[in-house]
């Protein structure tokens, strides 16, 4: 089986950009990211990918005619280097469809909370004014709704009273770190066979692996 090629999409800080970086020169992951694509010039991910010697680009969406144009023209980035998996590692935009379209069940998206809980934005803030006890993180295949693509594998964390915004999504965050790594692990293998909504992995173990409860401290 030839390396899988990954893209990456990122608009921020890229701590999980990171993760999957580390995962790979660990060698716990078997493939190559070949382009960080990131939609503003002060993303943080840019350093780390200068850092790693990986190759990126500033598409910043103003410079295309319309969102079409935007996600039609990261598509040809993508497709002229042969990448074969999108990661959306804190891309903070709703996907485009010549995007989705491009790469039918082979785009990932992270989430911080537990899908279909608290999908969208200030997620973390969410849960915490909501009053869950328990939270957590996804990683889901993306369609064309906003967090509503195919479940992959979800990791819980307990949300106690005193928690803020801050403290939950440092929990939260930890956790991304291991299930990112590890969904795009099961696909460079082969192993995730998109089912209706329903993600369905191949091998031993396979549900023990699709949800993480993590010990709580
Ligand atoms: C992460 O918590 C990720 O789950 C979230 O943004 C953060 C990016 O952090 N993504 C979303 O909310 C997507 N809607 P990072 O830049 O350090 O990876």
């Amino acid at each position: 089986m030839s390396l899988l090629s990954i893209g990456v999409l990122a608009s921020g800080r890229g701590s999980n950009f990171q993760s999957i970086i580390d995962a790979i020169e660990a060698r716990q992951l078997k493939a190559n990211i070949v382009l960080l694509i990131t939609d503003s010039p002060n993303a943080y991910a840019i350093e780390r990918a200068k850092k790693h010697g990986i190759e990126y680009l500033t598409m910043v969406t103003k410079q295309y005619g319309s969102r079409d144009d935007y996600f039609a023209a990261v598509a040809a980035e993508l497709r002229i280097r042969e990448v074969g998996l999108v990661v959306l590692a804190g891309f903070m935009r709703i996907v485009g469809k010549p995007l989705i379209d491009a790469f039918r069940d082979r785009i990932m998206n992270i989430h911080p909370a537990l899908l279909p809980s608290f999908p969208g934005l200030h997620v973390q803030k969410q849960a915490c004014d909501y009053g869950v006890k328990i939270s957590g993180c996804t990683v889901h295949f993306v369609d064309e709704g906003i967090d509503t693509g195919p479940i992959i594998i979800q990791a819980a964390v307990p949300v106690s009273f005193d928690d803020t915004e801050e403290t939950l999504s440092e929990r939260v965050l930890k956790q991304e770190h291991r299930i990112f790594p590890e969904a795009i692990r099961l696909f460079s293998e082969g192993r995730l066979e998109v089912v209706g909504r329903k993600v369905k992995i191949a091998g031993a173990a396979a549900d023990k692996r699709s949800l993480i409860f993590p010990p709580i401290d």
